[in-house]
């Protein structure tokens, strides 16, 4: 059915919050041409764009403007004065804390869904949008190897995804009654799972740290011994939380002896594989990744691994029934549609929610499966070959081996003490802020700050990471040399 046209002829005043239609297009194009430039030019910028807050007093301090800008002009300030004072994680030589390699037909993609502007709450309003995420939502659920009945929803990234997938566990194991409950996770569990427990409100004494072992990983033999004492002074374990690929060192916990924990103490089993998880895409990912099928919750952060654009995370449930059955809320307004739709606003925390999905499923669509199983054993492949290369190198010792594509390492030089080390390896840091060639960030394990990279991005090339290598070892030699205070 078509509908003769309203509204009479147009008016283009900026009050209608609307541009011309040849100066929409002329600022669209604009926009394609600096992300196409970005595209090609990227490898040949500086990786870092940093500035102190002193630097950008201009920016800090702008008034808000009351008239209209030329949008070409504020484009081109957007360029010169804000972009260019931000890193470029998608850089094939920014392999500092987790990169974000993105994509550009994603980053259209987002266009698009704000264009549109597609809110994936209720089935009524975006059939189609609903129906493509729950096929990619399944779609990530059967790479992880979880049954028919896996699924679940896009949220904004990792924290949110851990915090859904939590908050089920919570439901489910709990009914939301937390009195004696106990949660088990490791020294190496990110960040974000201490303060989903925090905000679901578990004391930091319901969450039981347990050691890992010399490779970083959970030791189930740890995690044996403090089930069984809890439940003998009367506490209520109710869920353990593994990790398929820690930040700080891609190590996975020992996934078939979690499980089986689990599944003999009744215990919700939640993996957060945000980094890690979208591994199972290649076959020798899916082999590092056993047992990560057998989770009842697991946290995948598409905007990692997966090369989305920010924000793009996910939680998968093996029974996607449970999302609707701790999330769903009565909205008097609406209840239109029909009963038996799927309305994903019950599937989570967020009522309105943009169409994430749809960057996805582009990009999957146009590049095809192949491509990114081959980006993501590309990346597991420049990890082994960073460690190749740190084994022979003269300036550096190994710390922890590639895993999943992340490996650590020190700078070393004969005659320094541990604490001066660790000085010099965070001045590298530093230095490397400064110099802009490359990035690479560094961490602590064991109580000693290590240098670590992360090479996920399918852009990154064996001579990108034997040259960051090289400048590394300029920039910690220059930096004894010159008897740097900071070292
Ligand atoms: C293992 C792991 N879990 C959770 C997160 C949090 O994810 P996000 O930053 O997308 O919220 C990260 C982020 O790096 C991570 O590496």
């Amino acid at each position: 059915m078509t509908y003769e046209k309203t509204g009479g002829s147009r008016d283009w005043s900026p009050e209608r919050l609307e541009l011309p239609p040849e100066s929409l297009r002329a600022f669209g194009y604009r926009i394609v041409d600096m992300l196409v430039d970005h595209q090609e030019g990227l490898a040949n910028k500086p990786v870092t764009g940093h500035a102190s807050r002193s630097a950008l007093t201009e920016l800090l301090d702008q008034s808000l403007p009351d008239g209209p800008s030329d949008p070409l002009a504020v484009l081109e300030e957007l360029e010169q004065g804000v972009l260019r004072h931000s890193m470029h994680v998608n850089h094939p030589r920014f392999f500092a804390f987790i990169p974000g390699p993105g994509n550009m037909v994603s980053a259209l993609g987002d266009a698009l869904a704000s264009g549109f502007n597609v809110i994936v709450s209720l089935w009524l309003e975006a059939a189609g949008p609903t129906a493509i995420e729950e096929t990619i939502t399944q779609w990530l659920a059967s790479v992880c190897g979880l049954p028919k009945t896996g699924g679940g929803i896009l949220v904004s990234g990792g924290s949110v995804a851990n915090l859904t997938g939590l908050a089920v566990a919570r439901h489910v194991m709990l009914d939301d009654k937390l009195d004696d409950a106990v949660v088990y996770c490791s020294d190496q569990s990110h960040a974000s799972l201490q303060k989903a427990l925090r905000l679901l409100g578990f004391r930091s004494e319901q969450v039981r740290v347990i050691p890992t072992d010399t490779d970083y990983r959970l030791q189930p033999k740890q995690l044996e011994g403090a089930l069984i004492k809890d439940r003998e002074l009367g506490r209520r374990p109710f869920c353990v939380i593994a990790s398929a690929g820690t930040t700080n060192t891609g190590a996975v916990d020992p996934l078939p002896e979690i499980a089986g924990l689990c599944a003999a103490y009744n215990l919700w089993f939640h993996v957060d594989g945000a980094y890690g998880a979208a591994a199972a895409l290649s076959s020798q990912g899916k082999t590092e990744l056993l047992g990560l099928n057998q989770a009842n919750s697991i946290a995948v952060d598409p905007h990692k691994w997966l090369f989305q654009p920010f924000e793009c995370g996910c939680i998968l449930l093996r029974d996607r029934a449970l999302l609707p059955r701790t999330f769903a809320a009565q909205h008097d307004y609406m209840q239109d549609g029909a009963p038996a739709d799927v309305n994903l606003c019950d599937y989570g925390i967020q009522l309105t929610r943009g169409f994430r999905a749809l960057k996805l499923w582009l990009s999957l669509k146009i590049f095809g499966l192949g491509a990114f199983r081959a980006a993501i054993d590309h990346g597991l492949a420049m990890g082994k070959f960073t460690e190749t290369l740190l084994r022979a190198h003269d300036s550096f010792e190994l710390v922890t081996p590639a895993n999943l594509g992340i490996v650590s390492f020190r700078y070393r030089a004969v005659g320094l003490s541990a604490e001066a080390l660790d000085r010099v390896n965070l001045a590298i840091v530093e230095a490397c802020i400064e110099d802009g060639f490359a990035f690479v960030s560094s961490t602590r394990l064991r109580n000693r700050d290590v240098l670590r990279i992360c090479t996920i991005n399918p852009r990154t090339s064996e001579a990108d990471i034997r040259s960051t290598l090289d400048r590394l070892a300029i920039l910690g030699d220059q930096l004894l040399a010159s008897k740097d205070q900071r070292v």
